[in-house]
């Protein structure tokens, strides 16, 4: 894959996979461009509440979880890089989650996460119900226990991608490009590729796909387009009053996120209704039902705002990350679904090692695109 000792990367969307990846790329020396349709974080990831818990739900995909706890150890070093080389402020903190059951089944899966994360050497502590109360007051009666993961953890994502954005423009070079949407992507005859946008045709020695819901949209010359599906998630975003949560919680419906300026994130819906971002009272009312039933304080809450992302989520739930088979100097970074933000330090590594040191991680093997026809 290396084409030269300065490549000329075009990185197509500037969301938090985009900008992680650009940014990366340009501190190991290419030349790199990103095209971003919107603004730059303007798609799912201005709707993301930024949880880092590779071991919640873990027990769906073990691939995602191996990815997940890789990449939960780049984090401090992704976050102090962004905020050196960006001169900005970032929130990032790492005080835990407690998943909380509600009744006996869900008690009892907790139970069997508890059990295979300590077999796997992750810390976590399995909390009764007064345990639980003990660690958050604001927990209501319904809460029969919990589990207590201390390395989980949350980051201010907004904040977060544009320091990425200012890291990379200001520092390494990397040039952003607005509200250009990518059209087609082809190999040019003579060696190099080509992408052809809405305001005229890219020519560069390689391009990294990272437009999220909207990749499969970005015709590749020879290739069927992206198996990569929006699902639509609604995040609630609410004035906390009563006593403030210590970590994230996570309840049978919904999460919270507790900022430290007292608002808190409510998220998130998960819904399969096309690019349809639009906020509705049956998303918010389901929300505000699950926090509830957890958080009693919360129908007390001030209502602040509601955010709206399409996640771009994949027919196996993993994301698409590797070189296409379609177009030579091709790579993908994109069908992160519900990890885009955890994953977002490990894929920027993977695609860099890949395009700058020809090298292919083992831990491409799950996320190859070659695992569905069209990649
Ligand atoms: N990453 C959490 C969500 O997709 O709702």
């Amino acid at each position: 894959m290396p084409v030269r000792d300065r490549p000329d990367v075009i990185v197509i969307g500037a969301g938090i996979i985009g900008c992680a990846v650009a940014c990366e790329l340009g501190r190991r020396g290419a030349a790199v461009r990103v095209l971003e349709s919107r603004d730059v974080g303007g798609g799912a990831t201005q709707a993301s509440a930024g949880i880092l818990a590779p071991f919640i739900e873990s027990d769906r995909s073990r691939s995602l979880r191996t990815l997940g706890a890789e990449s939960l150890e780049l984090w401090d070093d992704f976050v102090a890089r962004a905020v050196v080389d960006s001169g900005r402020d970032v929130l990032y903190e790492r005080t835990g989650t407690l998943e909380v059951a509600t009744d006996e089944p869900s008690m009892r899966r907790l139970e069997q996460t508890r059990s295979a994360l300590l077999a796997a050497g992750v810390e976590c502590r399995l909390l009764r119900a007064e345990e639980a109360r003990a660690a958050e007051p604001s927990l209501g009666r319904t809460v029969g226990g919990a589990l207590l993961i201390p390395s989980h953890g949350f980051a201010g994502v907004a904040a977060l991608t544009a320091a990425l954005r200012q890291a990379g423009a200001a520092r390494h070079g990397v040039s952003f490009q607005t509200g250009v949407p990518a059209r087609r992507i082809r190999a040019r005859p003579r060696g190099g590729m080509a992408v052809e946008t809405a305001a005229g045709t890219l020519d560069g020695d390689a391009v990294v796909l990272a437009a999220g819901s909207w990749s499969g949209g970005v015709a590749v010359e020879g290739g069927a387009p992206l198996p990569v599906r929006p699902v639509r998630g609604q995040l609630l975003h609410l004035a906390w009053i009563g006593e403030p949560l210590a970590r994230v919680v996570w309840c049978p419906g919904c999460y919270v996120v507790p900022w430290p300026d007292g608002s808190m994130l409510v998220g998130a819906t998960v819904e399969d209704v096309g690019f349809d971002e639009r906020a509705t009272v049956a998303g918010m009312a389901a929300l505000m039902e699950a926090v509830g039933a957890v958080l009693p304080e919360a129908r007390n809450a001030g209502f602040e705002a509601v955010r709206v992302g399409l996640r771009p989520g994949t027919p196996d739930d993993l994301p698409l990350v590797g070189p296409s088979a379609s177009a030579p100097r091709l790579v993908y970074a994109t069908g992160h679904y519900r990890s885009g933000v955890l994953l977002a330090p490990l894929t920027a590594r993977l695609v860099a090692a890949l395009m700058l040191d020809g090298r292919e991680d083992p831990l491409l093997a799950a996320v190859a695109p070659g695992r569905f026809d069209a990649a």
